[in-house]
């Protein structure tokens, strides 16, 4: 049967639409919101995990009474996540199935379920799928397209198991280096975590949520999540206006602008309010002042913790008073039906009016329509076969080595002889978990047995292309296992090999589990490291890791520091690629890489940032010291910049400014160049940043090949945020740099 809420609706004597226009959609939701009772609404509001809808913990099976309980009795209109691990496409299809039969033929108003999924660098959730390079590699690609490509291959797995919004993407700023969801960020920089994020969300979304290839997004975590002050998931940020308006909330901005359908709360608290009880984020910026007009979902258990955790309600019914009066529209409860029988409870006794929450179910509703589950809300049987395409391989492959950044290449270290024999030694040599990390067929991502067998670690790709005989390793897929941290035996296997590739770095984990006390490498790590270095034979650092962990004392005995970052399904080969050369590498850094863990300083520090007056004349100088700036990646080949012109020596409020740079490939080796345009604000009224990317693109050049780069920049894109918290371009002089190169414009008023 094809299912339609406009059949019911129309048996329910509720007039309906012609046409599916606009104005027909909110009729067709109008025409629902105003047959919906109190509990009906509600339900809308009010989102569980499967859990509570399974037969029992070891199954995938849905049971049929839980699941009454859940849609008939408390009117749930979304449910999300797996229950363990990932699920094949029929598994989803099946539980999709029960879902959608029992809300559309068993309730009153026949809505169908909207049911969220975490597809984070890929469909983690469904089996066998190829999984990408989280966000902070495909960041160092500098290659939006890349990242566009990879939400559409996303989007079209995602929907093919029948699953219409995803969770992601995470727009929150990667400026906390312990945060152990560095990884999911597209790094530092602003204006490169918001280009890489609306890629992100236009391919998800494209051009309409009702197709069988596209997804809503949902834009996270709304805000300032990913800066607590002290690095540990889900505690307090200190956000200054001024820092909120100019680097936390573009991305969001620019999302909602780009079209996205749905944002996730952040858990924690920014300046000692919690974001989920915050009229003034959830209303008055997010609302008022973006324009957001689609679903505002909590973060997980989000609303009852106003209560337990921040102690900003006294009882659980008031957390959710305050968090539906702040804003939200549904709450990922996800665990009970409390959110649903308190909100109930606080419409029907008149605390919280009927008009506050139609304007949520309008939302969700809306959505709903949108995707086009109004219409049909089952998985397709005839989407099954667009799963696990060979160029959603391709794909893969692609971002994995755009993502590769060379930090450091002594002497042309790399790339190595084909018949060079290695030892590949370290925890990271043989472990699938290092190389994907986070949201990878588990949440943890720390399931060997769960990695298709298409994923190779390092060990594996290097046999593959090498031979055996070639690549001796002992590493095991435990990250933690002693066999993984002998230096004995490293020095006596050293003995047979020309080099040691050394893989470490960081084990899988995904948010809390993921928490450190320490920026540092751990020392079992680092004495790995100066033992391989004793052996007197090169050693080539391979950093598989979500985050900076510091490496100062042993980065000087490294002839070559290849970081990877998390580059999942064929960040084996892709790596095996670059250290042998079949790749010449490109990727570039989208942070900055602290050389102390109390010295983190970014690239866009303020001037004042690098002043140590213990350091006798280097005042202003002395202080930025970091092991690897942002931008920083090295090529097999050499790049040369010249001719860096701007077509205006003054400009004013209308005008535009034509950039253009010279660059030539200088090597004997064809390879891809990132070229960023950065500017320098001379003086400003609140002290101006060091510098300030801009703009970037990627270029690739044969040998000896000369390109010419234009940029085009307004004076809005050179603005900052004042003291009053309003974007201003004042008066003066700016340098724009690119490379080496500077050039010098002078805005006028
Ligand atoms: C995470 C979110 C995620 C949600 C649902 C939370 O713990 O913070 O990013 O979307 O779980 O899985």
């Amino acid at each position: 049967m094809v299912f339609s809420v406009a059949l019911l609706l129309q048996y329910c004597g509720v007039p309906q639409p012609s046409a599916s226009t606009a104005t027909a959609i909110t009729s067709r939701v109008d025409s629902l919101l105003s047959v919906m009772t109190v509990e009906e609404k509600v339900g809308q509001m009010t989102q569980v995990t499967i859990d509570l809808i399974l037969e029992d913990d070891e199954t995938t099976v849905v049971d049929m009474e839980k699941l009454r309980t859940a849609l008939l009795e408390k009117n749930v209109g979304s449910i999300l996540n797996v229950k363990g691990s990932a699920y094949t496409i029929d598994q989803w299809h099946e539980i999709l199935t029960a879902i959608q039969t029992v809300a559309t033929e068993e309730s009153h108003l026949g809505i169908p379920v909207i049911y969220g999924i975490d597809a984070i660098h890929g469909a983690n959730y469904i089996k066998g799928s190829t999984l990408f390079p989280h966000n902070i590699g495909t960041a160092a690609s500098r290659n939006p397209e890349i990242a566009r490509r990879i939400a559409e291959i996303t989007a079209a797995e995602t929907r093919a198991a029948g699953l219409p919004w995803n969770f992601d993407p995470v727009l929150d700023i990667g400026r906390q280096p312990l945060w152990p969801r560095f990884e999911e960020t597209f790094g530092e920089d602003v204006y490169l975590v918001k280009t890489m994020g609306v890629a992100t969300i236009r391919g998800y979304e494209q051009d309409g949520l009702n197709q069988d290839h596209t997804v809503a997004s949902c834009m996270k975590h709304f805000l300032g999540y990913s800066l607590p002050a002290t690095g540990k998931d889900r505690t307090p940020s200190y956000i200054p206006e001024t820092m909120l308006r100019e680097w936390v909330l573009p991305p969001f901005k620019a999302a909602v602008e780009a079209g996205a359908a749905t944002v996730m709360i952040n858990s924690g608290e920014v300046n000692g309010v919690p974001v989920h009880g915050s009229k003034y984020y959830l209303t008055t910026i997010l609302r008022d002042e973006l324009g957001f007009e689609g679903v505002a979902v909590s973060d997980w258990e989000d609303v009852i913790r106003l209560h337990t955790r921040h102690r900003v309600a006294a009882t659980p019914k008031e957390a959710v008073r305050i968090a539906v009066e702040a804003g939200l529209d549904m709450s990922m409860v996800p665990v009970d039906y409390s959110f649903y029988d308190l909100l109930v409870e606080l419409v029907k006794e008149g605390t919280i009016s009927e008009e506050r929450i139609d304007v949520s179910v309008r939302r969700i509703l809306n959505l709903k329509e949108k995707l086009g589950l109004l219409d049909n809300p089952f998985p397709k049987e005839e989407l099954k076969n667009r799963l696990q395409l060979p160029e959603y391989d391709n794909v893969a492959r692609q971002a994995a080595l755009e993502s590769l950044t060379l930090l450091k290449n002594e002497g042309q270290a790399l790339p190595l002889d084909k018949n060079t024999k290695v030892l590949v030694a370290g925890p990271g040599a043989n472990s699938l978990g290092t190389l994907h990390s986070s949201w990878s067929y588990i949440w943890q991502g720390s399931d060997e047995s769960q990695y298709p067998e298409k994923a190779l670690t390092i060990v594996e790709a290097l046999r593959n292309e090498l031979g055996q005989a070639n690549v001796l390793s002992r590493s095991v897929a435990d990250f933690e296992a002693e066999a993984n941290y002998n230096i004995a035996q490293l020095k006596q296997d050293a003995r047979d090999v020309q080099a040691i590739i050394l893989c470490l770095g960081e084990k899988a984990y995904a948010e809390s589990p993921g928490v450190i006390d320490d920026l540092n490498m751990d020392e079992k790590q680092l004495a790995l490291a100066r033992a391989a270095k004793e052996t007197g034979k090169p050693v080539i650092l391979v950093l598989t890791q979500g985050r900076p962990r510091i490496i100062s004392s042993i980065e000087p005995d490294m002839s070559a520091v290849l970081l990877a970052y998390r580059p999942s399904t064929f960040g084996g080969p892709a790596i095996a690629d670059v250290l042998f050369g079949d790749h010449n590498p490109g990727g570039v850094l989208p942070f900055t890489y602290p050389r102390y863990s109390g010295d983190v300083v970014l690239y866009d520090h303020k001037g004042t940032e690098r002043i140590r007056e213990d350091k006798p004349n280097t005042y202003g100088e002395g202080g930025f010291n970091p092991q690897w700036t942002f931008g920083h990646g090295l090529s097999y080949t050499t790049f040369e910049f010249s001719d860096l012109k701007v077509n205006k020596t003054s400009f004013g409020a209308g005008d535009e400014l034509e950039v253009s740079v010279r660059v030539k490939n200088t090597g004997a080796r064809a390879g891809q160049k990132a070229v960023e345009l950065y500017s320098r604000d001379l003086y400003a009224s609140i002290t101006p940043a060091a510098k300030r990317l801009r703009a970037f693109t990627k270029i690739s050049l044969s040998p000896g090949e000369e390109k010419e780069v234009q940029f085009t920049i307004t004076p809005g894109e050179l603005a900052f945020v004042n003291e009053e918290g309003q974007w201003v371009t004042e008066a003066g002089d700016f340098e724009l740099m690119v490379g080496n190169l500077k050039a010098t414009t002078t805005y006028v008023e």
